[in-house]
């Protein structure tokens, strides 16, 4: 594709870059007015801004063909005009001139300088271009596209060199003055019917979609827009919703299952309370118990352990233990016999993933 590409902007390019190199007021002489080899790009002495005036002196171009033309600037102040309708830019480009009669002398594929005719809107070819406005210029002379079906017509082939990857061919390009729908056949030289999609051809113009494929049939205009099947919309669909519906339900799910963790870990969070809140309960109860069956006088020591080993387990010495051994042990030995396992489990699991309930040992 590159080289191809590559080879097609050298090809459009190079015949215009090297299009004379004459400047203006210098010398020209318009013998060397010609049609490039293989292209048919017109090409002179002079320069892209000028041509050979009949006096042989380089002047400044007096009418473009081009909104665009090659040379100048977008903003040029001496960008020559477009010609008025009625009026044509030839070739060489020195004045617009009126448009040439049937039967006069027109320029290679210049259908646009001749006249066209009265009813140029029945004959005009629109799509393919193969006349303007029923207009054609044929061996140099101006024809109307109007000849019918089975009568004489005029036929026109011109061998265009090719260009590509792989070297270069020749195009034969053939047209001719038949109506729209017709083609001038070239051994026959009558007007022939073109030929529907499918139909064996060996030339472009036998098609009705000026596309004579390399296998020989004729395929579709280069112009047809691409279609696709049904299904083709169907599985688009499918896939546009499908993904729509599947975002929202795996959405659904995994917001639900996040819910559910997070009520799980409130649960949690409300056992270890309670368990806390019970544990202390029974410590008060403890201490109450041991403050009321002291000895009097004596026996201080004792109580005061006793109360110390209750306590233990949430003090500050403990809590810089390394994490779990503390807290568990606690809930171990002074939570009542009934839950005192599912705590143990509860408590362990919090400090491994909750470092906001640590808190909660220190209240
Ligand atoms: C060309 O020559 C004419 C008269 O001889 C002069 O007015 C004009 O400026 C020249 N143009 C250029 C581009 O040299
Ligand atoms: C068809 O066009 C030719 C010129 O190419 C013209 O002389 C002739 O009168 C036209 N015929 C009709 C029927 O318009």
């Amino acid at each position: 594709m590159l080289p191809l590409t590559l080879f097609s902007v050298i090809y459009l390019f190079a015949p215009s870059a090297l299009a004379g190199s004459v400047q203006i007021n210098g010398s020209c002489s318009q013998s060397n007015n010609r049609l490039t080899v293989g292209t048919y790009e017109f090409d002179g002495d002079c320069d892209s801004v000028s041509f050979c005036n009949s006096g042989g002196v380089c002047q400044a171009k007096g009418c473009r063909r081009d909104i665009f033309p090659f040379g100048y600037a977008q903003d040029d102040p001496n960008l020559p005009k477009l010609c008025p309708s009625g009026q044509f830019c030839p070739d060489e480009e020195d004045a617009c001139q009126s448009l040439i009669a049937v039967g006069g002398t027109c320029q290679l594929n210049r259908d646009d300088e001749c006249q066209p005719p009265p009813n140029a809107g029945d004959l005009a070819d629109n799509r393919f271009g193969t006349n303007v406005d029923g207009a054609v210029c044929l061996n140099a002379q101006c024809y109307w596209a109007n000849v019918t079906l089975g009568q004489t017509c005029v036929v026109e082939n011109t061998p265009y060199i090719v260009y590509f990857s792989g070297g270069e061919a020749i195009d034969i390009v053939s047209r001719g003055n038949c109506q729209v729908g017709l083609y001038c056949d070239s051994q026959s030289l009558q007007c022939t019917q073109q030929l529907a999609l499918g139909a064996t051809c060996v030339a472009d113009k036998e098609c009705s979609s000026m596309n004579c494929l390399a296998s020989g049939v004729c395929g579709e205009a280069f112009d047809v827009p691409r279609h696709f099947g049904t299904w083709v919309y169907v599985v688009v669909g499918i896939g546009i919703f499908g993904g729509m519906i599947g975002t929202l339900v795996g959405l659904f799910f995994l917001h639900a299952r996040q819910r559910d963790q997070e009520r799980e870990k409130r649960i949690q969070y409300w056992r270890e309370q309670n368990a806390f809140r019970q544990n202390i309960m029974q410590m008060r109860d403890t201490a109450r118990a041991s403050l009321l069956s002291l000895p009097l006088g004596g026996g201080t020591n004792s109580a005061r352990s006793t109360l110390y080993d209750e306590q233990s387990p949430i003090t500050q010495h403990q809590q810089q233990q390394p994490k779990g051994s503390g807290l568990r042990k606690m809930s171990v030995d002074d939570v009542g016999s009934d839950g005192e396992m599912d705590l143990a489990n509860v408590v362990r699991e919090r400090e491994d993933d909750a470092p906001r309930f640590r808190s909660a040992r220190a209240f």
